[in-house]
């Protein structure tokens, strides 16, 4: 069983699951046909058709470590994977980074219209808490409670929203590599950080070997972003299916504009080193870890 065969099978039913929970039968339909208003589809437009689906590829990965069995992970990593595309939704907005083109395709907005395009991405948030506290998800209500509670610091005020909103005060003044850091652990490491995490609670892991994955999830989401910014600034716009060359444009704070692309490599080796180590006290079981490690710095899309 390889990586590359593994993430592509999970992307799969990651793929057919959100289509299911992202049903759109609207009974308002418009006389010709098509509804009202398209926020179901552009719910499932932006959610559906794309996207590596990394973050749930990591939470099956996680609670696996514990034994879990897919079936009983899928639910959490839609959820996971929902907030996922909110936040690329949000993101892509005009007010934000004004980007035309993700996955290959055009942007919410673009496609639809920006107040779709927020509604859709606040539906996105909202459905992801709908899916992970329905008994579908968990038979244990404090399994649930406890995935809910984290799925909501991770994306929010003091997660990956203020991440991003640390990302855009960057564009006005000069962050540290300190602050950079910072800043990319939250907007874009809280997501992988609770990918880790969920793995553990639906594992019912002690603290004790929480601590590895955590800090695994910490090297991992820094890789992950030092990547995202490598490609940005090298990268082939066509084989990403969205933008390049942009951060250094718009006055981003990235590692790469701090330490320039061979200073950024050279951190970018010594995180997925890190992400490695951390997860020794897994043995042979975190193989698909290591690999997703390796996988996301060599990555060109
Ligand atoms: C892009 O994330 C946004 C960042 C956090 C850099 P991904 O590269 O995981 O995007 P998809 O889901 O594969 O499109
Ligand atoms: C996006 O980071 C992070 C989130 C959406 C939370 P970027 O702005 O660097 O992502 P891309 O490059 O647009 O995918
Ligand atoms: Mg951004
Ligand atoms: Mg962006
Ligand atoms: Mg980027």
């Amino acid at each position: 069983m390889s990586f590359r065969s593994e993430i592509l099978r999970v992307a799969e039913r990651v793929e057919d699951r959100l289509s299911s929970l992202l049903r759109n039968d609207s009974v308002l339909h418009q006389p010709q046909g098509g509804a009202i208003a398209p926020l179901g589809e552009a719910m499932r437009y932006a959610a559906l058709g794309g996207g590596k689906r990394l973050r749930p590829f990591l939470l099956i990965q996680a609670a696996g470590l514990f034994d879990v069995p897919e079936d009983t992970a899928l639910d959490s990593a839609c959820a996971l994977e929902c907030i996922h595309c909110y936040s690329l939704v949000h993101d892509d907005l005009p007010a934000m980074d004004d980007d035309a083109m993700r996955r290959s395709r055009p942007t919410v907005h673009i496609a639809f219209d920006e107040a779709t395009a927020v509604l859709a991405g606040d539906s996105l948030q909202t459905i992801a808490f709908e899916i992970v506290s329905s008994p579908n998800c968990h038979e244990d209500a404090a399994v649930r409670a406890e995935l809910a509670y984290l799925l909501a610091k991770a994306s929010g005020w003091q997660g990956m929203a203020l991440g991003q909103a640390l990302d855009l005060a960057a564009e006005q003044r000069p962050f540290s590599p300190k602050e950079t850091t910072a800043m990319q652990m939250l907007k874009t490491g809280a997501l992988f950080r609770f990918a880790c995490e969920a793995g553990a609670v639906l594992g019912r892991a002690d603290a004790e070997r929480r601590e590895p994955l955590i800090r695994f999830a910490s090297a991992f989401g820094q890789a992950f972003q030092l990547a995202d910014d490598l490609l940005d600034a090298e990268g082939d716009a066509a084989a990403m299916g969205k933008a390049a060359s942009k951060d250094a444009e718009r006055g981003k704070a990235t590692l790469v504009g701090l330490l320039g692309i061979d200073g950024a490599k050279e951190h970018l080796s010594k995180l997925v080193e890190e992400a490695e180590v951390a997860l020794v006290p897994f043995g042979g079981k975190a193989a698909m870890l290591i690999e997703a490690a390796r996988f996301v710095a060599a990555r060109r899309s």
